[in-house]
């Protein structure tokens, strides 16, 4: 097993440098305040640590229960570990331990090595290009009559409507059921469970166990504890409705899941099924309405961006197909470029050394747990020169290598969910751009705030319906 202590091995070791050995620092300031700033503002955090400890930083613990860390941003070393993350290093699921409370032990963010790839293998037939056609004209249509349910004048939080679409589009790839009242039931009741974290003061929940005290339905772990059995409970109901009734027809996540044998002829169990089903629709919905709300956010933002989308979108016409729009240049790059602008996961999962290794000439013995840093990664100025900038130019100028534009990480966790992010992405913010008009509620910039685990608009983006184009 790991060995505990490795970065500090590594830090003793970089200290005592050959010059071979580069020294990797920490952030400045106090381990405790760090930690908290890192929980409650991990924005300002991460941009302190660019200016002190560009590349590489040594951090104690974030709180995830992984103990030490090595965080890098640097394309190279993320090329390094996230291409040897099979054998050179391994990417344990225990190390996501935070999100336990929320998806359980037994889906594949917690499995590891052989489990974790036989699942794997098992859910992204789920999520490739052709299959997802069969979403397309869904996300038009889910989006189109969600938005024809404002009113012309009405104030609206972007990152509210954005969660309508994309909760429903992947209780569809993942039940294939969308309208039965039961569906409608789960969808309330899990939104309400992922918005107990939705703001950072939330979210110390998960990262100090002492707070995760059921004191009663109105504590707020009580109030979580309840939800979570409500939600188990109309999971297990629907599995069990399967089980009854068989359909060898369906072609959902879940009729895969139970239909799937492991090598020794064995089915899944009803707890893995429920804990795969609770990831798959966790890490499928928040992550997906962040990023279209950032994107109808800069859409907004910047007339510019906004008349060369809309042009792009007029050039196709009204009958568009699915397909057609999800190859449109600008649109694509607009979608990269929120993206890397307001990346949704600041890091790739962990990965751990299982032998010693010399990345950019520094050392890491075995046991040493490195993350790559997303944010600080789409922030470097040798990559994207003016950072801050919103320019979807910058992905039709230059191609950008999956180390140096990272938000779906890469390797052997890379995000299952990457292909029906994108394509939701850019049929959603094209069905309302070309159907409908909106304007952002006021010139306030929007801040990137914490959100569970992830980063979300602070405010929400609230917009102004305009109607109909
Ligand atoms: C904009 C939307 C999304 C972003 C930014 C995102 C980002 C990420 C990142 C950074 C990882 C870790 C990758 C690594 O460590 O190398 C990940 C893993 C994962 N994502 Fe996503 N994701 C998104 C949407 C989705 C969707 C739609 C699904 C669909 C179910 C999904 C399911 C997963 C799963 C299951 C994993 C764990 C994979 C594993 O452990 O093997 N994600 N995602």
């Amino acid at each position: 097993m790991l060995k505990s202590g490795a970065v500090s091995d590594t830090r003793e070791n970089a200290q005592n440098s050959s010059e071979s050995v580069k020294p990797i620092s920490k952030p400045g300031g106090l381990n405790g305040l760090r930690r908290l700033e890192w929980i409650l503002d991990p924005v300002s955090y991460l941009e302190r640590t660019k200016t002190r400890t560009p590349d590489f930083f040594i951090e104690d613990s974030l709180g995830f229960g992984v103990g030490p860390v090595v965080i890098t941003s640097h394309p190279e070393a993320m090329q390094y570990v996230l291409t040897r993350d099979r054998k050179t290093f391994n990417a344990p699921g225990e190390f996501n331990r935070i999100l336990e409370p929320l998806i359980g032990g037994a889906s594949v963010i917690m499995l590891g090595g052989d489990r974790h790839k036989e699942r794997r293998q098992l859910i992204t037939p789920a999520f490739h290009c052709e299959r997802l056609e069969v979403y397309g004209q869904l996300i038009c249509d889910l989006t189109d009559a969600i938005v024809s349910n404002l009113q012309p004048g009405e104030t609206f939080s972007a990152r509210t409507l954005t969660q309508q679409v994309s909760l429903q589009t992947i209780f569809q790839v993942v039940f294939g059921l969308g309208d039965s009242p039961r569906a409608k039931e789960i969808m309330s009741v899990l939104t309400d469970t992922v918005d107990r974290f939705g703001s950072p003061m939330s979210a110390l929940m998960l990262f100090f166990n002492g707070l995760q005290k059921d004191w009663g339905p109105w504590s707020p772990w009580g109030r979580f504890v309840k939800l979570r059995q409500q939600l188990d409970e109309l999971i297990y109901a629907e599995i069990r409705d399967r089980q009854a009734h068989p359909d060898s027809s369906r072609t959902d996540i879940l009729s895969m899941l139970m239909a799937a044998r492991t090598e020794t002829g064995e089915a899944l169990e009803e707890e893995e099924l429920r804990d795969e089903l609770m990831a798959l629709l966790m890490a499928g919905h928040e992550t997906t309405a962040t990023a279209i709300a950032w994107a109808m956010y800069w859409i907004h933002k910047e007339p510019e961006v906004k008349a060369k989308l809309l042009a792009e979108l007029d050039e196709l016409g009204p009958d568009a197909t699915p397909t057609a729009i999800a190859q449109l240049p600008y649109l694509s790059a607009l979608c990269k470029e929120t993206l890397r602008r307001s990346p949704v996961a600041m890091f790739t999962f962990p990965r751990v050394a299982q032998e010693p290794v010399e990345i950019m000439g520094h050392t890491f013995t075995p046991g040493t747990t490195l993350l790559g840093c997303i944010f600080l990664t789409h922030q470097r100025e040798d990559l994207y020169p003016d950072p801050k900038a919103f320019r979807p130019e910058r992905f039709l100028e230059r191609k950008f290598s999956p180390y140096e534009f990272i938000p779906f990480g890469n390797g052997a966790r890379r995000c299952v969910g990457e292909a029906l992010a994108q394509y939701e992405m850019k049929l959603s913010v094209a069905t309302m751009l070309a159907h409908y008009r909106f304007r952002l509620a006021d010139d306030r910039p929007e801040a990137a705030r914490r959100r569970g685990v992830t980063l979300a608009p602070a405010r929400g983006v609230p917009m102004i319906f305009e109607g109909k184009r």
